[in-house]
């Protein structure tokens, strides 16, 4: 796993001059933002070695430098899923080797269900923290050491500066800002009314099939995390609607413009 890190993250210094301090993870339907990037250079995942290919329809596969909010930054266009049959070590790979560039800041973005009963559709949740309840653990086996600790704490696993930045921002600007628990799941089914009742019973307030991976990885490697959700659909034990990949998509669509905005002015103030 080291020699694949070194040998993608030397094949990436190669592709453009200046390496960025902060990545941007990017979820379902949350791609608009790349058009707000000042585009410095692009690299297809199918050209970069060692890198899995994206495969779900909605996620186009590219890692995206540029100048977004002042800073040099990197995004990430279309993650793995663990739903797609990549394993923990393969979604988390691209983090991996963004710590080896020299990346100290993530950002992660995501489409999630809401069981918050005080959630709508369309509203941006600011992660405070994570419940993991994939089936494994992408620290699981060998730790190497040079990569971070055997046993990393999770305690801040979103750092909370960038949370109370995100509500100054959000106060600032009149933006209605959530704050929440997103609990990661295997996937790729959307919940049960009695999963989504479950999850919020034991603490969740939305509920995903990303970000927790890359974020168990970004700590151990000892970067500072921001992560956002948006509110594409609604789960409980009350709620009769049906969620689609499709209404996901619209509604993250929809959303994006305030999501964009807060990681826009975040990286101002970093
Ligand atoms: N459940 C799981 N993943 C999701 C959902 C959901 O309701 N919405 C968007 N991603």
């Amino acid at each position: 796993m080291i020699e694949k890190i070194k040998e993608t993250a030397a094949f990436i210094s190669q592709q453009t001059d200046e390496m960025p301090k902060t990545a941007i993870i990017l979820g379902t339907g949350l791609g608009d933002l790349v058009n707000h990037i000042d585009v410095v250079k692009e690299i297809a995942y199918a050209d970069i070695p060692n890198f899995p290919v994206s495969t779900v329809a909605g996620h186009s596969g590219k890692l995206i430098f540029g100048h977004l909010g002042g800073k040099y930054i990197l995004a990430m266009q279309g993650r793995f899923h663990y739903y797609e049959g990549y394993d923990m070590k393969e979604v988390t790979f691209p983090v991996r080797v963004f710590k080896a560039i020299g990346v100290e800041t993530l950002f992660v973005s995501n489409a999630a269900g809401g069981m918050n009963k005080e959630f709508s559709v369309g509203d941006v949740m600011v992660i405070t923290d994570h419940i993991n309840l994939f089936p494994e653990n992408p620290l699981r086996g060998k730790n190497y050491e040079e990569l971070g600790p055997r046993f990393p704490a999770m305690t801040e696993a979103y750092s909370r500066e960038f949370v109370a930045m995100a509500d100054d921002i959000a106060k600032e600007d009149g933006i209605r800002l959530m704050h929440g628990v997103y609990v990661g799941t295997p996937g790729p089914t959307f919940e049960t009314p009695a999963e989504y009742e479950y999850f919020r019973v034991i603490g969740g307030d939305a509920v995903g099939m990303s970000t927790v991976p890359e974020v168990i990885v970004a700590n151990h490697a000892g970067m500072r995390v921001f992560g956002v959700s948006v509110i594409t659909d609604l789960g409980g034990k009350d709620i009769t609607e049906v969620p689609s990949h499709e209404e996901v998509q619209q509604a993250a669509v929809k959303a994006q413009p305030v999501m964009t905005h807060i990681i826009k002015k975040m990286l101002e103030r970093i």
